[in-house]
């Protein structure tokens, strides 16, 4: 090389408006939360016909039941009356009664009954339904897309299903163990660029580095809107907790966040746990840790790994994030340099340059996302 001017110039970081301001994060909010598959809840919550709970996506209450044909539907939670909300937190019905005059429809949403609706000339009860959000059952989770066109997951996550199968084959016995609850002050974007490399692993996370994970394996590669996070298992006499090296997978960790606010991890020993994000506003987004076991029975190696998870790498993570998000409002910040290396590895930052021009297309291009 000649000179200086041959050479190609580094991707810089975002610029901080992108984790500030709210009309971004309004944006976001709008078109691609709105537009992109987000986890709604576990298929064990809903066991038998007329079992729902609710919950928000992109400001919108949403809640999924049950149906008699065993089908899991997702609906939007507006009676198609005078538009009250329908349903609160969870239970079981056998038709979904408005509380406010009371009509009723059934688990499929047909409408079916309203007092006195026989009196109206004309008024046409087949013709009103609930409006349905589209859903997905993926291993057992619920995931769910506002956007009726949006092209199915395995398109936007190609090969997750099959991978993550082969880490997890008692999918079917799965409950939810328990969920923690973490609230972090900084934008969505920032925590999950965080929790999308390990260049910060070893100076931030020791347990993590030396009792659960071999950094120096540690990879991350994009497979279609996915980041797929691969690592061995630390040698088995430095593990915080002992795993049954018979099973298939069990000495390996892997991840695979789906894009934008959810991540299936399975850690040494085909422990499955997940992360999903709530993003709340511009500066402030909640965390939840999901753990899960086969009947979600209570089981002493995950409730002490996710004890140990919650005050390790999580904590330390809380402190990093939290740091960011107020140095992203400092004037004295200039986006600096990522750090790609060409041969990716765990010192690389190419999955944030992956995520940012997705989160960057998000913010501008907000329509031309699509597998
Ligand atoms: S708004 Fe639901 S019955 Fe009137
Ligand atoms: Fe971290």
């Amino acid at each position: 090389m000649s000179g200086s001017s041959n050479m190609a110039a580094p991707t810089l970081s975002l610029a901080a408006r992108y984790y500030t301001d709210e009309a971004i994060f309004k944006t976001e909010s709008e078109t691609l939360f709105a537009k992109t598959w987000q986890f709604a809840g576990h298929q064990s919550q809903l066991e038998k016909a007329g079992d729902y709970f609710s919950f928000e996506i992109a400001n919108e209450s949403l809640f999924c039941v049950m149906g008699r044909d065993g089908e899991i539907r997702t609906f939007y939670n507006v009676c198609q009356h005078r538009a009250h909300q329908l349903v609160t937190g969870a239970g079981s019905s056998k038709v979904i009664t408005c509380p406010y005059h009371a009509w009723t429809y059934d688990l499929a949403g047909q409408f079916r009954a309203g007092p006195n609706t026989k009196s109206v000339e004309g008024f046409d009860g087949s013709q009103i339904c609930l409006t349905s959000v589209r859903t997905e059952i993926f291993l057992g989770f619920i995931f769910v897309n506002l956007d009726d066109d949006a092209a199915p997951m395995d398109d936007w996550f190609p090969n997750v299903r099959q991978e993550l199968e082969s880490f997890v084959p008692h999918w079917q016995e799965l409950r939810p163990l328990e969920y923690v609850e973490i609230p972090e002050n900084c934008n969505w974007k920032v925590s999950v660029e965080n929790y999308s490399e390990c260049y910060h692993c070893s100076l931030n996370h020791p347990t993590f580095s030396t009792g659960v994970v071999k950094p120096e394996t540690y990879d991350i590669q994009p497979q279609g809107y996915c980041l797929r996070h691969t690592t061995e298992c630390q040698n088995l006499d430095d593990m915080t907790y002992h795993i049954d090296t018979d099973k298939q997978n069990a000495t390996n960790y892997s991840s695979w966040y789906l894009w934008p606010l959810f991540s299936f991890q399975v850690y040494p020993g085909n422990v499955i746990n997940t992360y999903h994000w709530r993003a709340l506003d511009a500066n402030h987004v909640v965390v939840y840790r999901g753990w899960y076991t086969g009947g979600g029975h209570g089981d002493d190696v995950i409730h002490k790994l996710a004890i140990q998870d919650r005050e390790t790498t999580v904590e330390e993570d809380i402190h990093l994030v939290e740091s960011v998000q107020r140095g992203l409002h400092s004037r004295g910040y200039r986006p600096g340099p990522l750090v790609v290396d060409p041969n990716s590895g765990v010192n690389s930052e190419h999955s944030v340059k992956a995520l940012q021009s997705w989160m960057r297309d998000a913010a501008d291009k907000p329509h031309d996302q699509r597998p």
